[in-house]
């Protein structure tokens, strides 16, 4: 088990389509695992394998946003079966590193997919687990929650990072 490294925005990976899980053998197992870790480690409340720089179907959730006592929440290739309802909230996102924003999503979601084993299985969710699980179905569709801001907020975000990736390259060199 190990902690990966969390991918930022612009990074290229975020924004690709993920792949379907073809195989939930060993290797699955160990990434899983340390998708786990890095949620925990971030600390998150859910993790996609674009985060850590893999478009791959594959999202972790902690089970403790649907109870104290649910284990952690692992889905595969998901599909979305039925939504209703709207409500707007706070959001943020691992790779968006300190922004937290408004996200207008469904108040409720059922999601079909794979478990860590292969296996099918739905996932019905509402309040922070909906929110939680629509945030990560897109992470795997390569879709992030700039895109869900208005075109003003985007750009805003946009125009932030730029300016800070500016800084940084003009920063010296750190030696040692
Ligand atoms: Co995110």
């Amino acid at each position: 088990m190990a902690i990966r490294e969390i991918r930022h925005y612009p990074d290229s990976v975020l924004t690709q389509k993920g792949e379907e899980v073809t195989s939930f053998d060993a290797d699955l197992q160990r990434l899983i695992d340390d998708m786990v870790d890095t949620m925990y480690a971030a600390p998150g409340i859910g993790l996609a394998a674009h985060q850590i720089g893999l478009a791959l179907q594959l999202f972790v959730i902690d089970g403790a946003v649907k109870d104290p006592e649910h284990p952690i929440i692992v889905m595969a290739n998901p599909t979305i079966l039925s939504q209703e309802g709207e409500v707007i909230d706070e959001e943020g996102c691992l790779s968006l590193p300190q922004y937290v924003d408004h996200v207008k999503r469904a108040e409720k979601i059922a999601l079909a997919g794979r478990d860590r084993n292969g296996e099918p299985f739905t996932l019905e969710g509402e309040g922070l687990l909906a929110r939680a699980m629509q945030h990560e179905y897109d992470h795997v569709q390569g879709i992030l929650m700039l895109d869900r801001l208005s075109p003003l907020k985007r750009s805003l975000y946009v125009k932030r990072v730029k300016k800070l990736e500016k800084i940084r390259a003009h920063e010296p060199a750190v030696a040692g």
